[in-house]
């Protein structure tokens, strides 16, 4: 099947992140994402609050989105929404918009792993990214999820490696709140690691499978070694900032690269994909570079607009979907967990 004149929207609504894009045979024509400010002062996404943030976001960031892509409503091919894994509430908005929507339109509806999209990312054409070729390892690292996946296709994904407690995220913005920062944390320490020195303190990188990750030991021997500092200096924190930022952003790559050496020497596939949030991190993103020199690996890093949440990974693989007549039923319903 041909994707001449094809016109897909992808809405997005798993956690904070109100989202609508256009694509057109690969290409990104609008990408519009509402961030909800309202969790700042909670240190944390409150789920009530995000559902209704989404409903109050979803009809002029879904306007928005078919205005900037020049194309009336009507031209629509089909909806691709994520169906889940999320915040119930969230995905309910998302879903039950998209389903009025396909019906009103009459067109097909399409549903979305959130975590496939991360992935699936990569697929969307730019002008200087390369889409990678099967089989690649995909390194999933955002505020739900830390996971190594060996994709073999598209829709053939093998979760090989995740983590056993907290996700990567989870530990930036954890770790950031400890530190006085307003949620989420994780850019924030980014931001600051840029002009620290990453071996002014250690942290320990806890021990688990060879593909396996855990973060909750590393939140709670930052929260000891700084309530131990704050009683020799109570100024510790602001004095020493960068240095921290940078030692535990440190930590935290370091233990990702051990991760994704073990996985390709495993599974002798050196092509691989980053996506999910904590990739816009500098920090990972350069020790991937340094890795293509170094280990003669293949990297693939998402442009910083597809690595956080947004809908444009969503109507890539509504796209791809579409191609294959891969819809959903109008009853289908909205999961909060699940798997590849
Ligand atoms: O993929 P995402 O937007 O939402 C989820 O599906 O969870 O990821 C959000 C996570 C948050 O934990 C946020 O702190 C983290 O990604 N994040 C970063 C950076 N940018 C976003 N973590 C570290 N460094 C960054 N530059
Ligand atoms: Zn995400």
């Amino acid at each position: 099947m041909t994707l001449k004149k094809t016109y897909i929207l992808g809405i997005e609504s798993s956690c904070d992140d109100t989202a609508a894009a256009v694509i057109h045979n690969g290409v990104v024509l609008s990408n519009v994402v509402a961030t909800q400010s309202v969790h700042e002062e909670y240190g944390g996404v409150v789920p009530e609050l995000a559902s209704r943030a989404h409903q109050q976001n979803i009809v002029p960031v879904v306007q928005l989105a078919i205005h900037k892509a020049n194309i009336d409503k009507k031209q629509l091919n089909a909806i691709a929404f994520t169906i889940g894994p999320g915040l119930m509430g969230s995905l309910l908005v998302g879903t039950s918009f998209s389903k009025s929507l396909a019906m009103g339109l009459d067109i097909p509806l399409i549903d979305v792993n959130h975590m496939q999209a991360h992935i699936l990312a990569h697929f969307i054409k730019t002008e200087d990214h390369s889409t990678p070729s099967f089989p690649f390892l995909a390194l999933t690292i955002s505020g739900g999820h830390t996971q190594i996946v060996k994709v073999n296709d598209y829709f053939a994904m093998e979760v090989i490696g995740q983590t056993l407690d907290d996700a990567v995220g989870e530990a930036f913005d954890k770790s950031a709140k400890i530190l006085g920062f307003p949620y989420p944390g994780g850019p924030l320490i980014d931001k600051y690691a840029q002009k620290g020195n990453p071996e002014a303190y250690k942290f320990p990188k806890p021990k688990v499978g060879p593909l396996d990750f855990s973060f909750s030991g590393l939140k709670t021997s930052i929260l000891y070694f700084v309530e131990k500092q704050l009683k020799i200096n109570p100024d510790f924190i602001s004095e020493n900032l960068e240095d921290i930022c940078a030692s535990l952003q440190f930590t935290i790559v370091d233990y990702l690269m051990d991760k994704l050496k073990n996985a390709v020497e495993q599974t002798g596939i050196n092509e691989v994909a980053i996506g999910g949030g904590v990739s816009a991190n500098t920090g990972i993103r350069s020790a991937l570079k340094f890795a293509e020199e170094i280990y003669g690996w293949k990297t693939h890093i998402p442009k910083i607009e597809y690595c956080t949440d947004n809908a444009a990974m969503i109507a890539i693989v509504g796209e791809l979907k579409y191609k294959h007549k891969l819809f959903a039923e109008y009853n289908v319903v909205a999961k909060a967990r699940m798997k590849f």
